[in-house]
This record gives C-alpha cells, structure tokens and sequence, in this order.
C-alpha cells in the first residue's frame, strides 16, 4: 500500500476524456514521477491530487484518508504540498518572511493577513524558517526581497515554503519548466539532496523524461489520459509504447 493510492479516476471535458481509468500508487520514501508528451492529463491528475479539480469517478486515497471532496487548504493539512508551475510567492517580501508565513500558516489553521506583524516577530517561526533556508542552501539570501530572486532562486524559495510546513507528500509540477540548464542541474541537486536530509516522498510530474531519469525511483508514463506503462527510470527510456507516447520528440 502506497502512500497514495490513486483508483480508476476519469475525468472528462465535455467531449474529451483527460483522465480515463487512472491507477497509481506512490509508495512511501519514494520519488515517484509522473510524465507524458502535451495534452496526456498531467496537471490534470495534479489538480485531483490537489482538490482543484473534482473528477467524474475514482478514489483518492493519502495516508489512509480519502482526499476527494476535500478542499485545497484541508488536503495541503493533511500533508500534501504542492510546488507550483509557476512559482507563488510574495513578490514585496523577503526571502525570510515568505518563508515563514506558510509556517505560521500550518499552525494556526488559516492565514490571516492582519497577522502578518506577530508572525515575523515570533522566534519559534523564524528559527523554523532559519533552518529550512539553510537546508535549500539560501541564507545568505534570507533579507533579500522575492521579487529579486533569479528564476531558480523563486522556485527554491517556493520549495522551501513547503518544506517549512513539513508535508509529508511533496507534489512537483514541472520544477525546471522555462529554467536555464545551470539552474535545471541545480534543482535536480537540490530535489535528491532534499530527498536524503528529509526522507519526504515525492512526486513529479514533467514533460521532460531526462529531468526525473536521475530523481525517481519508478515513473509512469501517461499517454491521453491513460497510464501507459510504469517501471523503473532504465526500463522507460527507450521502452517501445513510450517512445510512440512521445511520437517526434528527441528525449527517448
Ligand atoms: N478545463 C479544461 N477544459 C477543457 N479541456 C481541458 C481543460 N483542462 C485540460 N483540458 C484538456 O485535457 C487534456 C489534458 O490536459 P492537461 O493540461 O492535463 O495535459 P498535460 O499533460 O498537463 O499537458 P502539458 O504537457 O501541455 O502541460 C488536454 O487535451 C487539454 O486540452
Ligand atoms: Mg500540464
């Protein structure tokens, strides 16, 4: 039994069938990636996990809860963080104080922007926010404001504003999508040193097999709504439905 048990999910858009009969299991402790050309439903199934998107039919079991009927902020207490395709952070905030707000966050339930003078005055929250800083390698930028951040540097701050609420499911989509290749090495680093500090399971979905090759331990191939086949990192690249799925692209 996974951490994460996905059953028989369909989902459709009018006529189209973005999700028809998917399974997965996503064990714990793992790296589990999820990857498929454009348009095979990734962030589809992204947002089922995440409570964004109400599927047709299908269990989505966490840690022995179901997550369907949930909402957003009620599946990300159960332990689930989501990294976003576009990184969400408080542009006018420092790095520091965009970090402890999701810390703040965890522990009082909900958010409350009135708040915001007593969350950054309280020590507990900043040595949290310190020690998570550190372990994404970004102390020396912890005064500097988000909106100054290198394109890799918002998505290792959006990182560490998971991390800080201590998930025990990290959901990745697509962390080096429009990042240069020194910034994507950099990340992949960052995702297998997290990954050994933290022991946290993971789960990416990406377009790029190349990205996750390194990073998972079993990957599934999604092909028009539909897992087409799931295996070890070597026995994907290569695989004959795979490089079908992936018709004209050079990456398998
Ligand atoms: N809200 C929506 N309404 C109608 N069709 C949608 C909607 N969201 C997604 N689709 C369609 O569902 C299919 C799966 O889309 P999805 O975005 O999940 O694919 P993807 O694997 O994430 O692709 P990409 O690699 O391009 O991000 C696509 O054909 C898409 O056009
Ligand atoms: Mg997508």
């Amino acid at each position: 039994m996974g951490i994460l048990e996905v059953k028989g999910i369909n989902k459709r858009f009018g006529g189209l069938q973005a999700l028809g009969d998917v399974n997965l299991s996503v064990a714990e402790n793992t790296t589990h990636a999820i990857i498929g050309p454009n348009g095979a439903g990734k962030s589809t199934l992204l947002n089922v996990l995440v409570g964004k998107l109400i599927p047709d039919s299908g269990s989505v079991m966490f840690d022995g809860q179901s997550v369907l009927g949930r909402k957003p902020h009620e599946i990300n207490q159960m332990g689930i963080s989501r990294v976003f395709q576009t990184p969400e952070i408080f542009a006018d905030l420092t790095v520091m104080e965009n970090v402890m707000i999701p810390c703040f966050a965890k522990r009082d339930g909900a958010f409350r922007m009135h708040a915001i003078e007593s969350i950054f005055s309280e020590k507990s929250i900043r040595q949290q926010a310190d020690a998570i800083l550190d372990d994404v390698n970004m102390t020396e930028k912890s005064n500097m404001l988000a909106s100054s951040l290198s394109r890799g540097d918002k998505r290792r701050l959006e990182m560490a504003m998971c991390l800080v609420q201590d998930p025990k499911l990290l959901l990745l989509d697509e962390p080096t999508a429009g990042m240069a290749r020194a910034d994507t090495q950099n990340t992949i680093a960052l995702l297998k040193e997290i990954r050994a500090k933290r022991g946290i399971t993971m789960a990416i979905i990406e377009h790029d097999m190349n990205v996750v090759f390194s990073l998972a331990e079993r990957i599934t191939v999604l092909a028009q709504g539909t897992p087409l086949v799931e295996d070890i990192p070597e026995k994907i690249k290569g695989h004959p439905k795979v490089r079908e799925a992936y018709l004209g692209e050079a990456q398998v």
